[in-house]
C-alpha cells in the first residue's frame, strides 16, 4: 500500500518535530524543566492533521519520549515513574481534545459549504423566476434580455472581466429590464412613441429593478447597482441618478451600449429593426454622448467580427443557458461561467 505524498511530509514532519522536542528538553534540564511543553506542539499538529487518531498516538508517543528524558531528573525514580503516567495521560487527552475539535470543526465547514450551496442554487431560482415573469408578462422583453446577457458576456470577456466578474455581468444583463415587471403592459406593446407621462413611468423600471434585486439580497449589490445604472449616460443626461463618465458603474456602461444595440437590431412594435451597420453607425456617433468611447471602440471590433447576437441572426433565442446556482461572494465556490451554445 502505497502513502500518498503530503503524508508522507506530514510523518516526516511530526518525526522532525518529535525529535527536536527531545533534543531540547533534554539539553536544558530534562522533563522538569518547563521546556517539555514544547512536546504540545508535535501533539497539536498530529491532531490537527489526523484528528483524534492522530492526537492520541501523537499524546502517546511524546509520553514515551519524555519517558528516558524523565530518568535523568533529579526527582526520585518512584515519584518519576508516576509523574510519566500522569504526564503521558494529559499529552494523549489534549492530543484526543484537539482532534476531536478539529474533526467537529471540519463538519461545520461542511455543513456551511452544503448551505451555501443551497443558498446559490435558491438565488438562481429566484431570479430565474423572475425572467419567467417577464416572458409572460412581455415575451419581446424577456428574448431582448437573453441577447442582451449574451453579448454582454461576450464584450465583458473581451474587456477582460474575470469569471466572478462576468458572472455578475450575466445576471445583471439578463435581469437589467426586469422592473418592466411594473410597468403596463400596454406601454410596453404600445405601437407608438410614448407620450411623457407614459415615458415617466417606463423610466422607473431601472430603479424599480434595482431596488427588487437589492432587496432580495444584500449578495445581489453588484447586480442591482448594474441594473440601476443601466439607462445612465455618459454625459450624465440619463437616468435614474444623471452620473456621469465613470462614476457610472463599469457594468452599467456595458449594459448601455449593449442594449442599445440590440434593441436598435430589433423590431418593436412602433418601428422596423435597423440594420447592422446602421445600428453601429449610431454607437459610434453616441459614443462620448451617450455612450462609454472606449466599450464602443471594443464592441464595434466584435460586431464587425460577427461576434454579437442579433434578432435577424439568432431569431427568438440565442441558446444562452441559466446557471444553476448564483455564486456567492463571501463564498467558497467556483464561479460559474455562463454557458453558451
Ligand atoms: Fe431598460
Amino acid at each position: 500500500m502505497s502513502v500518498a505524498p503530503k503524508h508522507l511530509v506530514r510523518l516526516a514532519t511530526l518525526a522532525a518535530v518529535m525529535t527536536v522536542c527531545v533534543l531540547v528538553t533534554r539539553a536544558n534540564g530534562a522533563s522538569s524543566f518547563v521546556l517539555v511543553h514544547l512536546f504540545y506542539f508535535p501533539i497539536i499538529l498530529a491532531a490537527f492533521w489526523y484528528r483524534e487518531v492522530g492526537g492520541a498516538l501523537g499524546g502517546a508517543l511524546a509520553g514515551v519520549a519524555t519517558g528516558p528524558l524523565l530518568l535523568a531528573d533529579a526527582t526520585p525514580s518512584e515519584y518519576a515513574a508516576g509523574a510519566w503516567l500522569a504526564r503521558t495521560f494529559f499529552f494523549v487527552a489534549i492530543g484526543l481534545t484537539v482532534g476531536a475539535g478539529r474533526a467537529l470543526l471540519w463538519a461545520r465547514r461542511r455543513q456551511l459549504e452544503e448551505h451555501m450551496a443551497h443558498l446559490g442554487r435558491t438565488y438562481a431560482r429566484t431570479l430565474k423566476s423572475l425572467v419567467y415573469l417577464l416572458e409572460h408578462h412581455d415575451e419581446e422583453t424577456a428574448n431582448h434580455c437573453d441577447r442582451v446577457a449574451a453579448n454582454a458576456i461576450k464584450l465583458g470577456s473581451e474587456l477582460g472581466l474575470g469569471a466572478a466578474e462576468l458572472e455578475d455581468l450575466y445576471w445583471a444583463a439578463y435581469l437589467h429590464d426586469i422592473g418592466k415587471l411594473a410597468t403596463p403592459a400596454r406601454m410596453l406593446l404600445k405601437e407608438g412613441p410614448l407620450d411623457a407621462h407614459e415615458y415617466e413611468v417606463m423610466k422607473q423600471h431601472a430603479s424599480i429593478g434595482a431596488n427588487t434585486l437589492a432587496d432580495i439580497s444584500p449578495d445581489f449589490e453588484t447586480v442591482a447597482a448594474a441594473v440601476r445604472a443601466h439607462h445612465e449616460r455618459w454625459d450624465g443626461r440619463g437616468y435614474p441618478d444623471g452620473l456621469a463618465g465613470e462614476r457610472i458603474p463599469l457594468f452599467g456602461r456595458v449594459l448601455a451600449v449593449v442594449d442599445a444595440f440590440e434593441a436598435m437590431t430589433s423590431d418593436r412594435p412602433y418601428r422596423a429593426a435597423m440594420s447592422v451597420q446602421a445600428a453601429a453607425q449610431v454607437l459610434e456617433e453616441e459614443a462620448g454622448r451617450q455612450f462609454d468611447p472606449a466599450l464602443v471602440t471594443v464592441y464595434l471590433r466584435l460586431i464587425e467580427a460577427g461576434e454579437v447576437h442579433t434578432e435577424a441572426g439568432d431569431g427568438k433565442r440565442t441558446g444562452l443557458e441559466l446557471p444553476e446556482a448564483f455564486s456567492l461572494r463571501r463564498k467558497l465556490g467556483t464561479p460559474r461561467v455562463p454557458v453558451l451554445r
